[in-house]
């Protein structure tokens, strides 16, 4: 089957109702997906992208149906995950000489995948442009980490269509094709949760890379995504919110998670809650068991907040694993202008209230006073707790709270719990620092002044603040400005 998009046009993707997983389990496709492809036919005849590798066969019939093969001119490849370029070998197969054209980074992860090196691979950069006749142009602009180095976006003149890829997409699959046709919750849901999942570690290349697409002045009339829908209606409001997420995104929103082995940990979650809720009622507090709860959903409410309790009962004498699983990931993400403390029950030791603290440092957030309490928690210790979420909910107040609120609280607390002042802050340092170490906040590469950077003629002894403003990280290639300073 195929959609008319625009002029000479079409969708020529596959929708994928039952697909539940995507990157081996780690991000659940509640709403299925869809893989967009796209066929142009002007004086050039042109495929954007394929579909998924399990729909090769049906996806190249369907496109018998639209076009003799033979008769395609180019096919680019925006990105070579196997989502989008999945199909090649079997379309290839059928038209071997047919240029392809991609980032010289798709050609590494195609030939990874397909073990084609004798394909006609023609490398695009920005600004590259590639005539399709009718008095129409493709534009290439390069787009890496986003979200994969390989990843490029492709523009038509003309008709004003943005190819994005990924990039504005969503997991969610409708038989309708157009934002202003599908439920609107439905589809900011998974469009806010696709940025969470997986956008938010690049954020920082989020703005520069979206500043340097309207500085060519282009007019949108629609971005065409490759998952979920195309935005024609008001096309550039997907766009502002991308804007707003990658500008360090809260809400006025606390998210309390944890696992719990007797129940003691989960108790000392709502006790908490409770506090901040009497304390400040205009926050927004979400409670979740990460053993019981989509992980996905976890993390976007993360994303949301201001702030995070993670909480654990001590098994081992370390946190429960799943809340070790949700806290490796939540360090993968970067999330950023986040606060945070740990919480739990123990019985012999407290370990993983510790461990948690740590954790949530070493992931960046800026950490709080920490809660234990011992065995399951009596009157006394549920009133510690519910002490501790007022005074988190004070110390985290976006504004100033009521005037009986602010009030300070109690000088001593019953000594059923005990409040833990581990890591109160993270490390501030100034990148001017002689020594100071930098970290490329994409790929982790850490600038090290002692050693300089022999590739890029930056001599050992050279302060970040004196390496050149082109210089680029030799892992990623990204720019100055993602670097931070290196608290490790
Ligand atoms: Fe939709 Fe990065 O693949």
């Amino acid at each position: 089957m195929s959609i008319h998009v625009k002029n000479n046009i079409t969708w020529v993707g596959q929708r994928d109702w039952e697909v539940r997983d995507f990157h081996g389990t780690e991000y659940k496709t509640l709403k299925g997906s869809s893989y967009n492809s796209y066929l142009i036919k002007e004086e050039k005849n042109v495929l954007i992208d394929t579909v998924d590798h399990k729909f090769s066969r049906d996806f190249v019939l369907n496109l018998m149906q639209e076009i003799d093969l033979d008769k395609i001119d180019y096919i680019i490849i925006n990105h070579a995950e196997e989502d989008h370029a999945g199909a090649l070998t079997e379309l290839m197969s059928r038209i071997p000489n047919t240029p392809i054209y991609c980032t010289e980074n798709a050609i590494d992860s195609i030939n990874g995948h397909h073990h084609h090196p004798e394909w006609n691979f023609n490398v695009v950069k920005t600004g590259d442009s590639l005539d399709i006749g009718n008095g129409k142009k493709l534009i290439f602009v390069e787009t890496p980490m986003l979200h994969w180095p390989d990843s490029m976006m492709t523009y038509m003149t003309e008709d004003a269509v943005l190819f994005s890829n990924d990039a504005f997409g969503q997991h969610y699959c409708d038989e309708h094709l157009f934002n202003d046709e599908v439920d609107q919750t439905e589809l900011f849901e998974q469009c806010q949760r696709y940025y969470a999942n997986i956008l938010t570690p690049f954020s920082r290349l989020v703005t520069p890379k979206i500043t340097e697409i309207l500085g060519f002045n282009l007019p949108v009339s629609m971005i065409a995504t490759s998952h979920g829908v195309v935005w024609r209606d008001n096309p550039t409001q997907i766009v502002e919110l991308y804007l707003k997420w990658a500008a360090d995104y809260q809400e006025d929103r606390i998210t309390i998670l944890y696992d719990t082995m007797s129940n003691n940990t989960r108790m000392m979650a709502d006790a908490i809650a409770q506090g901040i809720a009497e304390v400040d009622p205009r926050v927004a507090v979400k409670i979740y068991n990460v053993a019981r709860h989509d992980k996905n959903e976890i993390l976007t409410q993360v994303f949301r907040s201001k702030g995070i309790l993670v909480g654990s009962s001590t098994m081992n004498n370390v946190m429960m694993p799943k809340v070790a699983g949700i806290l490796e990931e939540m360090a993968g993400l970067r999330f950023r202008n986040k606060k945070a403390s740990a919480f739990g029950s123990y019985g012999w030791n407290g370990g993983a209230v510790d461990r948690i603290q740590t954790r949530l440092m070493d992931a960046s957030f800026e950490t709080t006073i920490a809660l234990k309490t011992k065995w399951r928690p009596d009157c006394d210790a549920m009133e510690v707790c519910r002490e501790h979420g007022r005074t988190i909910a004070r110390q985290w107040a976006l504004s100033p709270l009521p005037e009986k609120a602010s009030q300070p609280e109690p000088a001593a607390a019953p000594a059923a719990a005990l409040e833990v002042p581990v890591n109160a802050a993270p490390k501030s340092t100034a990148a001017g620092d002689a020594g100071q170490k930098m970290v490329c906040s994409v790929c982790l590469w850490v600038y090290d002044p002692a050693t300089g950077e022999d590739s890029q003629d930056v001599a050992p002894g050279t302060v970040w603040s004196d390496v050149p403003e082109d210089f680029l990280c030799p892992e990623c290639g990204m720019g100055k400005d993602v670097f931070d300073p290196y608290e490790g």
